[in-house]
Protein backbone atom coordinates (compact mmCIF):
# COMPACT_ATOMS: atom_id res chain seq x y z
CA UNK A 1 0.00 0.00 0.00
CA UNK A 2 0.68 3.59 -0.41
CA UNK A 3 1.94 5.67 2.63
CA UNK A 4 2.46 9.25 1.86
CA UNK A 5 5.08 11.11 4.34
CA UNK A 6 2.12 12.83 6.09
CA UNK A 7 0.73 9.62 6.53
CA UNK A 8 4.05 8.50 8.20
CA UNK A 9 4.35 11.29 10.11
CA UNK A 10 1.21 11.21 11.64
CA UNK A 11 1.57 7.13 12.42
CA UNK A 12 5.18 8.04 14.11
CA UNK A 13 3.86 10.82 16.41
CA UNK A 14 0.43 8.64 16.67
CA UNK A 15 3.05 5.65 17.93
CA UNK A 16 4.66 7.42 20.21
CA UNK A 17 1.80 9.24 22.17
CA UNK A 18 -0.32 5.79 21.89
CA UNK A 19 2.52 4.04 23.68
CA UNK A 20 3.64 6.46 26.55
CA UNK A 21 0.08 6.59 27.57
CA UNK A 22 -0.80 2.91 27.74
CA UNK A 23 2.31 1.96 29.58
CA UNK A 24 1.07 5.22 31.97
CA UNK A 25 -2.54 3.21 31.85
CA UNK A 26 -1.30 -0.31 32.62
CA UNK A 27 -2.40 -1.53 29.39
CA UNK A 28 -1.08 -4.96 28.46
CA UNK A 29 0.94 -5.62 25.42
CA UNK A 30 -1.79 -7.25 23.49
CA UNK A 31 -3.84 -3.86 23.93
CA UNK A 32 -1.46 -2.17 22.99
CA UNK A 33 -0.41 -3.94 19.86
CA UNK A 34 -3.97 -4.36 19.09
CA UNK A 35 -4.61 -0.54 19.04
CA UNK A 36 -1.23 0.55 17.03
CA UNK A 37 -2.63 -1.78 14.29
CA UNK A 38 -6.17 -0.15 14.55
CA UNK A 39 -4.62 3.31 14.43
CA UNK A 40 -2.24 2.69 11.25
CA UNK A 41 -5.09 0.80 9.28
CA UNK A 42 -7.27 3.82 9.97
CA UNK A 43 -4.51 6.21 8.74
CA UNK A 44 -3.65 4.39 5.99
CA UNK A 45 -7.27 4.26 5.06
CA UNK A 46 -8.07 7.93 6.15
CA UNK A 47 -5.41 10.17 6.45
CA UNK A 48 -5.96 10.45 10.36
CA UNK A 49 -7.38 8.35 13.14
CA UNK A 50 -9.89 9.15 15.94
CA UNK A 51 -8.47 8.85 19.95
CA UNK A 52 -10.87 6.76 22.33
CA UNK A 53 -12.25 8.86 25.03
CA UNK A 54 -9.51 7.46 27.39
CA UNK A 55 -6.78 8.42 25.41
CA UNK A 56 -8.35 11.91 24.58
CA UNK A 57 -8.19 12.34 28.77
CA UNK A 58 -5.12 11.32 28.98
CA UNK A 59 -3.97 13.14 25.87
CA UNK A 60 -4.96 15.87 28.04
CA UNK A 61 -3.72 15.22 30.99
CA UNK A 62 -0.34 15.18 29.58
CA UNK A 63 -0.53 17.94 27.61
CA UNK A 64 -1.00 19.79 30.86
CA UNK A 65 1.50 18.33 32.85
CA UNK A 66 4.06 19.16 29.82
CA UNK A 67 3.10 23.01 29.90
CA UNK A 68 6.30 24.45 30.69
CA UNK A 69 4.75 27.90 32.06
CA UNK A 70 2.22 26.45 34.54
CA UNK A 71 3.04 26.40 38.22
CA UNK A 72 -0.07 24.54 39.05
CA UNK A 73 0.76 21.02 37.37
CA UNK A 74 1.24 18.97 40.53
CA UNK A 75 -2.87 18.33 39.95
CA UNK A 76 -2.59 17.53 36.37
CA UNK A 77 -3.76 13.81 36.97
CA UNK A 78 -7.17 15.80 38.39
CA UNK A 79 -8.12 16.99 34.98
CA UNK A 80 -12.30 16.43 33.61
CA UNK A 81 -12.43 16.09 30.22
CA UNK A 82 -15.74 16.58 28.49
CA UNK A 83 -15.84 15.08 25.20
CA UNK A 84 -17.50 17.32 22.48
CA UNK A 85 -16.28 15.91 19.61
CA UNK A 86 -19.66 15.94 18.17
CA UNK A 87 -20.62 19.17 17.99
CA UNK A 88 -20.90 20.85 14.23
CA UNK A 89 -22.19 23.94 15.15
CA UNK A 90 -21.63 27.26 16.93
CA UNK A 91 -24.81 26.45 18.93
CA UNK A 92 -23.62 23.07 20.09
CA UNK A 93 -20.30 24.31 20.82
CA UNK A 94 -21.89 26.91 23.46
CA UNK A 95 -24.05 24.52 25.03
CA UNK A 96 -21.13 22.42 25.97
CA UNK A 97 -19.05 25.51 27.30
CA UNK A 98 -22.24 26.89 29.09
CA UNK A 99 -21.92 23.28 31.40
CA UNK A 100 -17.97 23.80 31.01
CA UNK A 101 -18.48 27.01 32.83
CA UNK A 102 -20.74 25.53 35.83
CA UNK A 103 -19.42 22.20 36.13
CA UNK A 104 -15.67 24.08 36.74
CA UNK A 105 -16.95 27.33 38.58
CA UNK A 106 -18.92 24.63 40.84
CA UNK A 107 -20.17 27.51 43.33
CA UNK A 108 -17.01 28.48 44.25
CA UNK A 109 -15.16 25.37 44.52
CA UNK A 110 -13.21 25.27 41.48
CA UNK A 111 -12.24 22.01 39.58
CA UNK A 112 -9.82 21.70 36.31
CA UNK A 113 -12.01 21.09 33.16
CA UNK A 114 -11.11 20.73 29.75
CA UNK A 115 -13.66 20.59 27.03
CA UNK A 116 -12.59 19.07 23.39
CA UNK A 117 -14.44 20.02 20.14
CA UNK A 118 -13.66 18.30 16.84
CA UNK A 119 -10.09 17.82 15.69
CA UNK A 120 -9.18 20.22 12.42
CA UNK A 121 -8.42 16.70 10.56
CA UNK A 122 -12.77 16.47 10.96
CA UNK A 123 -13.30 19.57 9.44
CA UNK A 124 -9.83 21.11 7.43
CA UNK A 125 -11.13 23.91 5.97
CA UNK A 126 -12.64 25.19 9.38
CA UNK A 127 -12.03 23.72 12.00
CA UNK A 128 -14.30 24.81 15.31
CA UNK A 129 -12.45 27.78 16.90
CA UNK A 130 -13.31 30.13 20.09
CA UNK A 131 -11.80 33.44 19.05
CA UNK A 132 -11.78 34.67 22.88
CA UNK A 133 -8.61 34.47 24.70
CA UNK A 134 -9.93 33.56 27.75
CA UNK A 135 -13.94 32.67 28.03
CA UNK A 136 -14.78 35.04 30.43
CA UNK A 137 -12.92 38.46 30.81
CA UNK A 138 -13.49 42.15 30.51
CA UNK A 139 -13.86 44.32 27.79
CA UNK A 140 -11.77 47.41 27.18
CA UNK A 141 -12.46 50.37 25.03
CA UNK A 142 -10.25 52.73 23.95
CA UNK A 143 -11.53 56.59 24.49
CA UNK A 144 -11.27 59.72 22.09
CA UNK A 145 -8.95 61.17 24.66
CA UNK A 146 -6.53 57.92 24.58
CA UNK A 147 -7.54 56.78 27.44
CA UNK A 148 -8.82 53.35 28.45
CA UNK A 149 -12.04 51.80 30.01
CA UNK A 150 -11.97 48.25 31.17
CA UNK A 151 -8.96 45.99 30.27
CA UNK A 152 -6.69 47.13 27.92
CA UNK A 153 -5.69 43.61 26.84
CA UNK A 154 -9.05 42.85 25.42
CA UNK A 155 -8.96 46.07 23.23
CA UNK A 156 -8.80 44.55 19.75
CA UNK A 157 -10.84 41.42 20.62
CA UNK A 158 -13.87 44.18 22.18
CA UNK A 159 -13.64 45.73 18.71
CA UNK A 160 -14.12 42.50 16.80
CA UNK A 161 -17.38 41.76 19.11
CA UNK A 162 -18.83 45.41 18.21
CA UNK A 163 -18.38 44.75 14.54
CA UNK A 164 -20.13 41.67 14.34
CA UNK A 165 -22.86 43.55 16.72
CA UNK A 166 -22.45 42.88 20.25
CA UNK A 167 -23.15 46.23 22.37
CA UNK A 168 -21.06 46.61 25.67
CA UNK A 169 -22.05 48.94 28.79
CA UNK A 170 -19.15 50.80 28.69
CA UNK A 171 -18.29 49.56 32.07
CA UNK A 172 -14.37 48.86 33.28
CA UNK A 173 -16.17 45.31 33.96
CA UNK A 174 -18.18 44.42 31.12
CA UNK A 175 -18.28 40.84 30.29
CA UNK A 176 -17.23 40.03 26.80
CA UNK A 177 -19.62 37.59 24.63
CA UNK A 178 -18.49 33.91 23.31
CA UNK A 179 -17.50 34.15 20.02
CA UNK A 180 -17.21 31.16 17.81
CA UNK A 181 -17.34 29.36 14.54
CA UNK A 182 -17.46 25.95 13.14
CA UNK A 183 -17.22 24.42 9.96
CA UNK A 184 -17.17 28.03 7.80
CA UNK A 185 -15.78 31.42 8.27
CA UNK A 186 -18.67 33.13 10.02
CA UNK A 187 -17.96 34.20 14.03
CA UNK A 188 -21.57 33.60 16.20
CA UNK A 189 -21.35 35.49 19.20
CA UNK A 190 -23.34 34.84 22.34
CA UNK A 191 -24.06 36.21 25.90
CA UNK A 192 -22.67 34.44 28.22
CA UNK A 193 -25.60 33.39 30.89
CA UNK A 194 -25.06 35.66 33.92
CA UNK A 195 -25.89 33.56 36.25
CA UNK A 196 -22.62 31.75 35.03
CA UNK A 197 -20.28 34.39 35.58
CA UNK A 198 -18.59 34.54 39.13
CA UNK A 199 -16.99 37.66 40.17
CA UNK A 200 -15.51 38.50 43.40
CA UNK A 201 -15.80 42.52 44.35
CA UNK A 202 -12.30 43.34 45.98
CA UNK A 203 -11.85 44.38 49.75
CA UNK A 204 -8.59 44.26 52.28
CA UNK A 205 -8.91 42.84 56.19
CA UNK A 206 -7.66 45.91 57.01
CA UNK A 207 -7.91 49.24 54.33
CA UNK A 208 -11.86 50.00 54.62
CA UNK A 209 -11.01 52.69 51.77
CA UNK A 210 -10.06 49.83 49.42
CA UNK A 211 -13.30 49.10 48.79
CA UNK A 212 -14.18 52.36 47.65
CA UNK A 213 -11.68 51.61 44.22
CA UNK A 214 -14.28 49.36 43.11
CA UNK A 215 -12.03 46.56 41.77
CA UNK A 216 -13.53 42.91 40.82
CA UNK A 217 -12.21 40.32 39.02
CA UNK A 218 -13.65 37.04 37.77
CA UNK A 219 -13.73 33.65 39.69
CA UNK A 220 -11.82 31.18 36.92
CA UNK A 221 -9.33 31.55 34.54
CA UNK A 222 -10.57 29.26 31.39
CA UNK A 223 -8.08 30.00 28.67
CA UNK A 224 -9.66 29.21 25.02
CA UNK A 225 -7.43 30.12 22.10
CA UNK A 226 -4.47 27.67 22.80
CA UNK A 227 -4.85 24.23 20.12
CA UNK A 228 -4.21 21.03 22.06
CA UNK A 229 -2.28 18.71 20.01
CA UNK A 230 -2.41 15.12 20.99
CA UNK A 231 -0.41 12.22 18.79
CA UNK A 232 -0.54 14.18 15.90
CA UNK A 233 -3.91 15.33 15.98
CA UNK A 234 -4.73 18.88 16.43
CA UNK A 235 -7.85 20.13 18.41
CA UNK A 236 -8.24 23.66 17.97
CA UNK A 237 -11.07 24.44 20.31
CA UNK A 238 -10.40 22.75 23.55
CA UNK A 239 -10.63 25.35 26.78
CA UNK A 240 -9.73 24.40 29.93
CA UNK A 241 -9.49 25.94 33.60
CA UNK A 242 -7.77 25.80 37.03
CA UNK A 243 -7.97 28.31 39.58
CA UNK A 244 -6.26 31.87 40.30
CA UNK A 245 -3.04 32.22 41.73
CA UNK A 246 -3.33 35.40 43.55
CA UNK A 247 -0.57 36.76 41.41
CA UNK A 248 -2.22 36.94 38.43
CA UNK A 249 -4.53 39.23 39.22
CA UNK A 250 -3.09 41.17 41.94
CA UNK A 251 0.71 41.54 40.82
CA UNK A 252 -0.38 41.56 36.90
CA UNK A 253 -3.76 41.56 35.85
CA UNK A 254 -4.59 44.90 38.09
CA UNK A 255 -0.89 46.33 38.93
CA UNK A 256 0.29 46.27 35.04
CA UNK A 257 0.96 49.67 33.58
CA UNK A 258 -0.65 48.48 30.39
CA UNK A 259 -3.33 46.41 32.30
CA UNK A 260 -5.65 48.09 35.52
CA UNK A 261 -2.56 49.81 36.75
CA UNK A 262 -4.13 50.19 39.93
CA UNK A 263 -0.63 50.64 42.00
CA UNK A 264 -0.80 54.46 42.00
CA UNK A 265 -4.52 54.36 43.43
CA UNK A 266 -3.59 51.68 45.79
CA UNK A 267 -0.78 53.94 46.99
CA UNK A 268 -3.35 56.75 47.20
CA UNK A 269 -5.85 55.49 49.36
CA UNK A 270 -2.92 53.75 51.61
CA UNK A 271 -1.35 57.13 52.32
CA UNK A 272 1.97 56.58 50.46
CA UNK A 273 4.25 59.11 49.35
CA UNK A 274 4.64 58.49 45.32
CA UNK A 275 7.02 60.97 44.94
CA UNK A 276 9.91 59.02 45.50
CA UNK A 277 10.87 55.54 43.83
CA UNK A 278 13.20 54.84 47.17
CA UNK A 279 9.80 55.03 49.34
CA UNK A 280 8.97 51.82 47.59
CA UNK A 281 5.22 52.87 47.02
CA UNK A 282 4.93 50.81 44.28
CA UNK A 283 6.26 47.54 46.19
CA UNK A 284 4.16 48.29 49.39
CA UNK A 285 1.29 48.87 47.72
CA UNK A 286 1.58 45.80 45.60
CA UNK A 287 1.89 43.45 48.96
CA UNK A 288 -1.46 45.07 49.73
CA UNK A 289 -3.34 44.64 46.46
CA UNK A 290 -2.18 41.13 46.67
CA UNK A 291 -3.14 40.64 50.03
CA UNK A 292 -6.44 42.07 48.83
CA UNK A 293 -7.11 39.63 46.39
CA UNK A 294 -6.53 36.23 48.81
CA UNK A 295 -8.39 37.70 51.24
CA UNK A 296 -11.51 38.61 49.16
CA UNK A 297 -11.32 35.15 47.09
CA UNK A 298 -11.46 33.16 50.36
CA UNK A 299 -13.86 35.17 52.07
CA UNK A 300 -16.15 34.48 48.68
CA UNK A 301 -15.58 30.88 49.14
CA UNK A 302 -13.62 31.05 45.78
CA UNK A 303 -11.07 28.43 45.53
CA UNK A 304 -7.25 30.68 44.77
CA UNK A 305 -3.47 29.93 46.00
CA UNK A 306 -1.32 32.06 47.24
CA UNK A 307 2.49 32.05 45.08
CA UNK A 308 4.37 30.76 48.15
CA UNK A 309 1.75 27.61 48.25
CA UNK A 310 1.77 27.16 44.59
CA UNK A 311 5.76 27.11 44.67
CA UNK A 312 5.59 24.43 46.77
CA UNK A 313 3.52 22.18 45.03
CA UNK A 314 5.60 22.72 41.92
CA UNK A 315 8.26 20.99 44.00
CA UNK A 316 6.26 18.45 44.88
CA UNK A 317 5.07 18.31 41.40
CA UNK A 318 9.34 18.01 40.60
CA UNK A 319 9.91 15.19 43.14
CA UNK A 320 6.86 13.05 41.59
CA UNK A 321 7.76 13.31 38.07
CA UNK A 322 11.64 12.41 39.10
CA UNK A 323 10.17 9.48 40.56
CA UNK A 324 8.05 8.77 37.72
CA UNK A 325 11.64 8.93 35.50
CA UNK A 326 9.95 11.52 34.03
CA UNK A 327 12.31 15.05 32.88
CA UNK A 328 10.46 18.42 33.86
CA UNK A 329 10.77 20.55 31.30
CA UNK A 330 9.86 24.60 32.87
CA UNK A 331 9.94 28.30 31.38
CA UNK A 332 11.89 29.85 34.58
CA UNK A 333 10.38 33.51 33.11
CA UNK A 334 6.67 32.16 33.58
CA UNK A 335 7.03 29.89 36.58
CA UNK A 336 8.45 32.44 38.68
CA UNK A 337 6.40 34.66 40.47
CA UNK A 338 5.94 37.78 39.86
CA UNK A 339 5.76 39.19 43.81
CA UNK A 340 8.97 38.11 45.84
CA UNK A 341 10.75 35.72 43.21
CA UNK A 342 13.57 34.86 45.34
CA UNK A 343 11.22 33.57 48.42
CA UNK A 344 10.78 30.70 46.33
CA UNK A 345 12.96 27.77 45.27
CA UNK A 346 12.06 28.30 41.69
CA UNK A 347 14.07 31.32 41.68
CA UNK A 348 16.86 29.47 42.97
CA UNK A 349 16.75 26.72 39.81
CA UNK A 350 16.98 25.93 35.93
CA UNK A 351 14.71 24.63 33.73
CA UNK A 352 14.81 23.30 30.34
CA UNK A 353 12.39 24.70 28.26
CA UNK A 354 11.61 22.25 25.68
CA UNK A 355 8.41 21.20 23.73
CA UNK A 356 6.90 17.80 24.74
CA UNK A 357 3.74 16.07 23.42
CA UNK A 358 1.00 16.46 24.15
CA UNK A 359 1.36 20.43 24.26
CA UNK A 360 -0.52 23.15 24.05
CA UNK A 361 0.27 25.82 21.28
CA UNK A 362 -0.30 29.03 20.73
CA UNK A 363 -2.56 29.82 17.12
CA UNK A 364 -3.48 32.94 14.79
CA UNK A 365 -5.83 35.08 16.55
CA UNK A 366 -8.30 36.04 13.70
N1 LIG B 1 -2.80 34.63 33.67
C1 LIG B 1 -4.13 34.52 33.14
C2 LIG B 1 -5.03 35.57 33.82
O1 LIG B 1 -4.58 36.26 34.68
C3 LIG B 1 -4.71 33.14 33.36
C4 LIG B 1 -3.90 31.96 32.83
C5 LIG B 1 -4.27 30.64 33.44
N2 LIG B 1 -4.15 30.67 34.87
C6 LIG B 1 -4.48 29.65 35.69
N3 LIG B 1 -4.35 29.84 36.98
N4 LIG B 1 -4.89 28.50 35.22
O2 LIG B 1 -6.19 35.69 33.54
Amino acid sequence: MNVTSIQQDLLEQASVFIRQCYAELGKSEQDLSERLEVIEAEIVLRGHYEHTPEELAHGAKMAWRNSNRCIGRLFWDNLSVIDARHAVTADEMAEAIWRHIGSATNGGKIRPFMTVFPASTVLPAHPPRIWNHQLIRYAGYVLDDGNTIGDPASVSFTSLCRELGWQGAGTPHDILPLVLSIGSNEKKWYDIPKELVLEVPLSHPDIPAFEELGLRWYAVPFVSDMLLEIGGIHYTAAPFNGWYMGTEIGARNLADKDRYNMLPEVARIMGLDTSSNASLWKDKALVELNLAVLHSYKAHGITIVDHHTAAQQFMRFERNERESHREVTGRWSWLVPPLSPATTHIFHQRYEDRIVSPQFFYQNKS
